[in-house]
């Protein structure tokens, strides 16, 4: 539970962008990256995730792991690694449009997971230090406008000698831009940029349909910043690596001579 000054203000934020996402549930829902995700669940063992995440997460040994996904959307990757053998697996996001969504994928294939409906700043107390492994994936960080606050919330899901495990767009593309009709070189914005940004032509990356929607606001934390709010949080560094590959909304930036990092794997841990 997040209660310090700033925490109505984070609210007020947290509950735009819950209208903003429950907006763009029906589209995704419509479009053919949701078919294939549940064509796919069908089938027994189905994973979404690539190389990179797979193998990082069976690294560090699924099959008696407790995993909790902190914003899971539609609930297709903590479907995944509940297909690759982790234990108990709760997904947690505060759309309840996505998460109709998660159910239906986890029933196609009658899979074992939990979804809990929830603001990740107002989490109740029984989830505290229940989970051996938390994952963060692509575009999460980017939606909290408190980030000490949201390590914090992470951490306290941990078991002792738990693991926080994050795959994430590199923190360089919020100078970029995702039109792939501009020139991949250029950088439109600042790396140290402090005001939101504030979207309301909808969040649509699966069809790149544009509609008027509620405003949700994103926010551009540096590196310094994530590894500053970790420490914060008492998460140590365990492994660090970045990635030329495109995970999110950037493959017009993939493949150039200059190029930019587009990805990175962050795995820290709390005191064993
Ligand atoms: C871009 S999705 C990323 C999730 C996943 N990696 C994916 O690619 O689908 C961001 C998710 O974060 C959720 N979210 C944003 N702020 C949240 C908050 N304060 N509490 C819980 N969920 C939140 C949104 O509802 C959305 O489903």
């Amino acid at each position: 539970m997040v209660e310090d000054k700033n925490s109505s203000s984070v609210r007020e934020i947290t509950a735009s962008n819950r209208v903003a996402w429950d907006e763009a549930a029906p589209y995704h829902r419509a479009n053919a990256q949701y078919a294939a995700h549940l064509a796919g669940f069908a089938r027994p063992g189905h994973s979404c995730l690539d190389e990179t995440l797979t193998g990082r997460l069976l690294a560090l040994g699924l099959e008696d792991k407790d995993v909790v996904q902190v914003c899971c959307n539609n609930g297709r990757e903590i479907l995944s690694i509940k297909n690759l053998g982790a234990a108990r697996c709760l997904g947690i996001d505060q759309s309840a449009a996505f998460l109709a969504q998660a159910d239906e994928l986890a029933a196609a294939g009658g899979i074992d997971c939990e979804f809990l409906c929830r603001d990740i700043y107002d989490l109740p107390d029984d989830l505290r230090g229940a989970f051996d492994l938390a994952v963060i994936t692509i575009g999460v960080l980017c939606w909290m406008p408190d980030l000490e606050a949201f390590f914090a919330v992470a951490a306290g899901l941990l078991r002792r000698g738990g693991q926080l495990a994050i795959y994430e767009d590199h923190p360089i593309l919020n100078m970029a831009t995702e039109d792939p009709t501009q020139d991949p070189a250029r950088l439109f914005l600042s790396y140290f940029r402090e005001e939101p940004w504030v979207e309301e032509t909808g969040l649509d990356y699966y069809g790149n349909t544009t509609y008027k929607a509620a405003p949700s606001l994103c926010f551009f934390h540096k590196f310094s910043d994530i590894f500053m709010a970790a420490r914060s949080a008492s998460l140590e560094l365990r492994e660090f690596e970045e990635f030329a590959h495109n995970i999110g909304t950037w493959p017009h930036l993939e493949n150039q001579n200059a190029q930019l990092p587009l990805s990175y794997f962050l795995r820290l841990g709390n005191a064993a």
